[in-house]
Parts: C-alpha cells; structure tokens; sequence
C-alpha cells in the first residue's frame, strides 16, 4: 500500500472513531435504549411556519420536541421552550417518533431537541431557519449516498460537510434519494450517524429513491415513509412506495416527485402535479425526482426510465417548471435549455455582475434546465456513450466522477470525488453551481455553472383542475406492480429496441 494511501485510511478511521465518539448523545455512558437515532427535521408544508420531525429509539416512550428562537436560547436555554407532544409507532423493532410543529416566526432562527420528557433523554442540539418568504435564499443538494457501510456513509457525509462550508446560509438541503442502499436498521442508523451533523443543521427535503420504496427493489417498501415526517399530496395513497409533496420557499415553487410510482405514473400523481404546479404563481417551478430522464448513466436506457421520460418531459414543458433536479445514475450530467425533448437555439445569453462575480445568465428562456449532480456517495457510474436520443444532443456538461488512477496510484479524473450543488435563488437571478470534492484531500472544485435571469413571469398556465382521484382510492403499489411489467415491456421493445437495431445496421 501506498504511504499516502496510508495515511488517508488512518485519517478516514480517525474521523470514524471522533464522530462515533461525539455521535449520540450519551453514548459515552452505558445505552439505555431511549437514546434518539436517526434524528432529522423535514419540510413540512407552510415552510414559514411549520417543520416535521422524525427520529427513533430502541425502546418505546414518550414523544417530545423542544423548540425555541436561537435568540431566547443563548439567553435561557430551552427554560422557555415551546413543547410539542408527538406520536410513536413500531417500525421494524424500533420505535418511530413524529412530530409536527405549527405556529412557528418567519424568518427565525431555530434550536431544538428531541427525546424523552419522561426521562430527561434528549437528542444533541439541532437547529433550523425558517423561511422569511423574501425570494433571496440558496439551497443545497446531493443526491444517492446509497452506501452499505458505516465508512462509505462517513464518506459520503464528509461531502456534505464541505458543502455546508462552501454556503455557510444555506436554508436548506434537497436529497435526491437513495439513502442506503438497503433498508436494514443498521443501514439506516448508520446513514442517521453519519449524517446527524448535517440533517440537525438545516431542514432537510427528503425525496423517495428505488432504494427506499420500491415493490420490485428487494420489498424496500415503508421506509422512506418512516424515516421522514412530510405533508403529501392529495391521492399519495399510504406511502409504502414513498410519497409526493410540494412547498413554497420564498418565491420559489418545489415540487417533489415519487418515481416509484411513475412506469407508467398513477393518474393521482400525475394529476396531482398539474394541480400544484399550475396553481402556484411562483417566480420560479423546481421539480425533484429521484430517477432522472436526461442523464448518460447507466440506468438510462432502462425501460422504467424510458417509461417515464415523455410523461416527466410533458409535465415540465406545460406547467412551466425552470429546473429539474435528479439522482440516480450516479454520473454528472446537465442539459442546455430544452423544450419538447429539443434544444432550445434561440437561448439569449448576457454576461452581468452579480453578488461580486461575472455570471452569464439565460435571459428569459424557453424550456427547462435538467441537472443531475451525480453522487454524494463512493458508488460512482462512468459515462454511458449509448444513451438514447436524443439525450446526447441536449446535453451542456457530462462526465464521470469516479476516480481512475494510473498505476502510480495518481488521480487522472479532474472531476473524480463526491459531488454536490448549490443553488442561489436572488428574485429574478437564479444561479445553479455544481462541485467535487477530492476523495484525499478534500479539496472542493467548481465543475459546473449555469444561471437564469427571468424579468418576466411564464405565461400564466392554465389550471386544468385535473380530478386527484381515480387511482386515489386503490393501493397505489399494487396497482403500479401489474402496469409496471407491463409498462416496461411495452416501452422496452416500442422504444429501445428500434434504436438498437438501427445502431447495428448503420
Ligand atoms: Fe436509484
């Protein structure tokens, strides 16, 4: 082995041991079983007003949250707190806490923990912001830790503590999905470990990866609905297969999609989506979704992709959604300016000064900006060169993040590390930029930039008013498990495989 090399696993086991170490609190102490675990705070409709928390202990007991502004608390502690009783349930030998918290201030600094009146057993410090609804904030996001063990989360959550210094404001974190890779306790617990620092610091905007709540993905199915609290949208049925949401953040319009539940979609979800980006008249629509429909990663070309890619491109072209952010290939890829699965030519570019740098920005622009900020995690996909069309001829910037060292165990992939994004929204300026951190040193490195100047408002959709309940009332797995064998094999031969067989002849 290599000195450096060496020296790099000593100071990752190092890293493991203090933040296994200072992980829990009273973990120093013999384990009671009322210790919280998997602590995380969500968006939770009104994001002014209001968040969800969730997290578990190994033994049942009460459910409390203790809330104060951060100004009360340098001066009282939680003596003053609000105190805010939640529900326990069982899920799979643990016990799930829930709590919503209502009647929060605008624009306030939060601390928080929670535990166990009862018992006096509380969780470390954590803290949040509300929005103040002024259309000036930033964002950060990452997408498929999906690790397997304790060391590739750690990994993973050293990415997210660079990105927390390189935007030391950012209100919030979006996670793509695909938090472990299998849902187990001890996964889970050690994805809730590694990042406690991280989902304590910020409000976190979970979204369902096929790791996390999908029928035909190893019957990972209930989780995602376990592990965090969210508001979801009218017709998501029981969240066995994860769930759909949307909020409003200043002047920004979030729209969180669940992909499990997409090949095809259910008419809930679908009309769902109309309804809520229609309805909104947010200076800026972003849709999240776990799966990506333009990406050149592995997974592609995957029937369950191609199923989706009209209905996901059709919604972001009617409603008039600005940016689409996804996960799962594992691989950096962002789109030009793109409408009806096209490049849109005329894009307007201008150079201006903003926030102390030169930025170019689009000016008004047609079409949607589709970004997929490869992985936080180690698990990383080269570049798939036969990505259907007309994906490559969309494409702005694209690369594999994965190292690939020579046989002098040097780095040759300038992009290789964990990825990360950031997104300042700032009234009419939306700015998006993308990073790696070297898996050695750390070292953070802008790969990607891409900015949006938007004077005018989208022409104002018209709501369709679609019905959210004709599939509504059915169990949504059950029925996406017959329509997705047969939705894929229809796509699959309809659509792939008139592209093979021209690939063989040309
Ligand atoms: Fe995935």
């Amino acid at each position: 082995m290599k000195m450096t090399a060496k020296r790099t696993l000593a100071v990752l086991l190092a890293v493991i041991m203090l933040f296994s170490c200072i992980g829990i609190s009273g973990s120093a102490t013999e384990k009671t079983g009322f210790e919280t675990l998997r602590v995380n705070c969500t968006m939770y409709g009104d994001s002014q007003t209001q968040r969800g928390f969730t997290w578990f202990t190994e033994k049942k007991c009460d459910t409390t949250i203790q809330i104060v502004p951060a100004s009360e608390y340098v001066v009282s502690g939680f003596a003053n707190a609000m105190t805010v009783k939640g529900t326990v349930s069982e899920w799979k030998d643990y016990y799930c806490h829930k709590v919503v918290v209502t009647g929060l201030e605008p624009g306030t600094d939060y601390r928080y923990r929670v535990g166990t009146y009862d018992r006096d057993i509380w969780s470390n410090l954590g803290e949040f912001v509300t929005d103040d609804g002024d259309g000036s904030f930033s964002f950060l996001a990452i997408a498929d830790v999906q690790a397997s063990n304790l060391e590739n989360f750690y990994r993973a959550s050293l990415v997210m503590d660079e990105a927390m210094k390189m935007d030391e404001d950012a209100e919030f974190v979006i996670n793509l999905g695909d938090f472990v890779n299998d849902c187990t306790n001890d996964k889970w617990n050690w994805y809730g470990e590694a990042f406690q620092e991280a989902n304590t610091s910020m409000t976190l905007v979970p979204v369902a990866g096929n790791h996390e709540g999908n029928i035909t993905n190893k019957l990972n199915v209930g989780w995602f609905d376990a592990m965090f609290n969210l508001l979801p949208g009218d017709g998501a049925g029981n969240g066995v297969n994860g769930t759909y949401y949307s909020y409003d953040y200043g002047n920004t319009h979030f729209t969180v999609l669940n992909s499990n539940d997409m090949y095809p979609m259910t008419e809930a979800q679908r009309n769902w989506i109309y309804n809520d980006i229609t309805n909104s008249d947010a200076q800026w629509k972003v849709l999240l979704l776990h799966r990506a429909v333009y990406s050149a990663g592995k997974n592609i070309n995957k029937p369950d992709t191609l199923a989706m890619r009209e209905t996901v491109i059709e919604i972001v072209d009617e409603t008039g959604v600005d940016l689409v952010l996804s996960g799962h290939d594992h691989m950096y890829f962002r789109t030009k300016q793109v409408a009806g699965d096209a490049v849109c030519e005329d894009t307007v570019y201008v150079t201006e000064r903003h926030n102390g740098e030169d930025i170019t920005f689009a000016v008004n622009p047609e079409g949607a900006i589709y970004a997929l900020p490869s992985t936080a995690g180690t698990k990383r996909y080269g570049v798939n060169d036969g990505a259907i069309n007309p994906i490559m001829d969309c494409a702005d910037v694209y690369f594999t993040t994965r190292s690939e060292k020579d046989e002098n165990e040097v780095e040759t992939n300038p992009n290789a590390g964990g990825c990360f994004a950031n997104i300042e929204v700032d009234g009419n300026y939306l700015v998006y930029k993308a990073y790696v951190v070297n898996d050695d040193t750390q070292e953070v490195t802008l790969v990607d930039e891409y900015a949006i100047k938007k004077t005018v408002k989208d022409d104002a959709v018209e709501g369709t008013n679609k019905p959210t309940d004709i599939f509504g009332s059915l169990d949504g797995s059950v029925a996406n498990f017959f329509t997705e064998i047969f939705g894929l094999i229809f796509t699959y031969i309809g659509k792939l495989l008139p592209q093979a067989l021209i690939g063989l002849f040309k």
